[in-house]
Order: C-alpha cells, then structure tokens, then sequence
C-alpha cells in the first residue's frame, strides 16, 4: 500500500453515468444450465440477477452507452475530453486497448487513450491515474470508464463461477478547471502480486498462448479460488478504508455513503462489520448486476446519484479489491 500523503488538489466530478445490458438473467435461468437454484445463490452471495450482453456487443458498445451519459450529465461535449482512460479485463481484443475503440466510436479528439488493467479495483486505479494526469495543465476534462463484458471469460458449464459475474460499464467525467463540489480529495491504491493465483484465465497470454487444448480445457476462462478471494477481499478493503480515513483525519462517522465494490454481499457484511458501520450506509445493488468487476463501482455510484441518495457536503468512500491482488480506496467529497 503506498503510503504518500495526499498532495493532489482535489477534482471535480462533472459528470457519471452507466450502462447495463438489456439481457436479464435470473438465477432460476442460470439452474436450468447448471446444478445450482436460486436459494443458494441469493444466500451465498446476495445475486438475485445479473445483466448480460448480446453476442454483437462488445466491451467498448457498454462503455460507450456509459460514456454518453457521463457526457450529457456534465454538459460536456465529446470534443472537450482531453484525456481516456478504460478500466476493463475484458477489452474488445488483446490488442489494441479497448481505449482507442472507444475513442473512436465517441468521436473524440485524437487524445491519449489508454487501458488499466487491475480487474475489480480497475476503475479506482484509473481515477488515481487521473488524479495524478490531470495536475498537468495540458488536460482539463478526462473521461473515466469502467468496462466489462465478463459474459465472455466465464465458463457457463461451472457453477461455482458462472453464477457470480455480470456485464455492464459506468462513467465518470473528471475536470481539474473549476473550484466547486463534488470532488475526489484522495486515494489509494496497492498491490500484491505473490497472490495472482488466486483469481485468473489461465491462457490466451504469452504464457500459454490459445490452442486446441486451451479451448477444450476451458482454460481462457475464470479460474477462482473463492474462499481464500473472500478472506482477502474483506481485510484489503478494511485495511484501505482505514488507512484513508486515518490519513485524512476522518473516522468512519464522518462517512455518509460508503459504495464497496460489488462481488458478494456478504463480503460487503463482513467489511460493515469489520468497520462497525450499519448496512445502511452501504450501497449495494448486487442483487441486480452480479459483480461487474471494473464497472461495478462506478455503476453502483451512477445509481444511487440517480436516486438522489447523495447530499451536499456528503463524504463518500470508494474502495475496492480485485484479481492481481490489487485493492484501492477513494475519497469523495459530494
Ligand atoms: N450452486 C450450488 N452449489 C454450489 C455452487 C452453486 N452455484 N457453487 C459451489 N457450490 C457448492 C460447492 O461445490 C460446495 O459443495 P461441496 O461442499 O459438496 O464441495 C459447496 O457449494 C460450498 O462451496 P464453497 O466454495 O465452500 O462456498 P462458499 O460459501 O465459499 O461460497 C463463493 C462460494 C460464493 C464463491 C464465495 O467463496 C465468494 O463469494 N468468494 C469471493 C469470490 C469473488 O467474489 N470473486 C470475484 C472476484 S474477486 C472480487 O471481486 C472480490
């Protein structure tokens, strides 16, 4: 975990949307592909549904329906975005990013336009980048898009993986040019790689590049080790909380909202928990995406702005944890 102080000025949220695809999946669909029912689903990990993409749509489709209501919300052209950065592990191709499709079918200037790559934590990853970019004078109006079409790396004859993970892509529109609220005031990110093992797709890499066998084997999809990923995931996101309250003099009473990447509710149980803080203050809308990885936390977001949960001078926490491992936290002011 880096243990800089904060010393980027804070920057303004314009603007977020989201996109979920219209395809609705209940866990009742999902028991008639494999052995499982809707009862141990929901009771296991909190997912009633999730939403997953047509064949014809890929990664960067989602990210741009997103991308379009993050624009609109900010009042904001595509040709004022100065600045592209897409968290997502399931870009359209290995090569090139899913950045510069989504570039072009937005039609922005020809800007820098990159991928991260930190799976579930991605999209808090991607606004710390910003936060540091957007220093530079150069850029004033970045655009932050998370976005995961997960319905392509999962194997559907696996129950033990298949019924967690959903598609979607939430935006968030990010300027460094004016003074007001809602603003970003810090974050943190960390790493640790020695655990990789716990959550990946095996092939398709350099490692073992896709062949007849790696088909057959199911190896180009999602290979998990839950338990160990549930542990991991609920002490990372306790400790980056901590540690970013601690450092900006907060304790969790000052927090009004806190918006947890949404892989497993009982996940988010064990974190509230941990943080002697009430449900309440955590927004969960897993029951209807499933985890999203990258998007999900910009989705969840999106969401409760829509139904105005947010209020003037609100202290919102971000945070997240994800494959790598990696984990991050941010710091909203509403
Ligand atoms: N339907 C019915 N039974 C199932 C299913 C299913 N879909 N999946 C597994 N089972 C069975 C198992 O085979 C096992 O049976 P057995 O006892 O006969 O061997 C039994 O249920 C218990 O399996 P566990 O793996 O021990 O179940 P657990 O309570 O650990 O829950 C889960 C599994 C939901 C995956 C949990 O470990 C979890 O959510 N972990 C976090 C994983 C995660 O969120 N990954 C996403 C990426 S990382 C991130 O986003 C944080």
């Amino acid at each position: 975990m880096t243990n800089l102080t904060n010393c980027i000025k804070p920057i303004i949220i314009e603007g977020v949307g989201c996109y979920l695809p219209g395809r609705v999946v209940t866990n009742d669909d999902l028991a008639k592909i494999v052995d499982t029912s809707d009862e141990w689903i929901r009771t296991r990990t909190g997912i009633g549904e999730r939403h997953l993409a047509a064949e014809d749509e890929a990664c960067s489709d989602l990210a741009v329906l997103a991308a379009r209501q993050a624009l609109e919300d900010a009042g904001l052209e595509p040709s004022d975005i100065d600045l592209l950065i897409v968290a997502t592990v399931t870009p359209d191709h290995i090569t090139p990013s899913a950045a510069v499709l989504i570039q072009a079918k937005l039609g922005l200037c020809s800007v820098p336009s990159f991928d991260v790559n930190a799976a579930c934590s991605g999209f808090l990853y991607a606004l710390e980048a910003t936060r540091s970019l957007l220093r530079d004078e150069r850029y004033r109006h970045a655009l932050v898009i998370g976005s995961e079409k997960l319905s392509s790396i999962v194997n559907w004859e696996d129950r033990t993986t298949c019924v967690l993970f959903g598609d979607g892509a939430g935006a968030f529109v990010l300027s460094n040019s004016a003074s007001d609220l809602p603003v970003i005031t810090d974050g943190l990110a960390g790493a640790d790689g020695s655990a990789a093992n716990l959550l990946y797709v095996p092939a398709g890499g350099s490692v073992q590049p896709a062949s007849k066998e790696t088909v057959e084997g199911h190896l180009h999809t999602v290979t998990m080790n839950g338990r160990e990923l549930f542990k991991a995931a609920v002490r990372h996101m306790a400790e980056a909380t901590e540690e970013l309250l601690k450092r900006n003099g907060l304790t969790t009473e000052d927090i009004a909202w806190f918006v947890p990447h949404q892989a497993n509710i009982r996940i988010v149980q064990a974190l509230a928990q941990q943080l002697n803080v009430p449900m309440e203050r955590f927004v969960c809308n897993i029951e209807h995406t499933g985890n999203t990885s990258a998007a999900s936390i910009p989705i969840a977001f999106a969401q409760a702005k829509a139904e105005g949960r947010f209020q003037k001078g609100d202290r919102i926490v971000l945070v997240a944890f994800g494959a790598g491992l990696t984990w991050a936290a941010t710091l909203v002011e509403w």
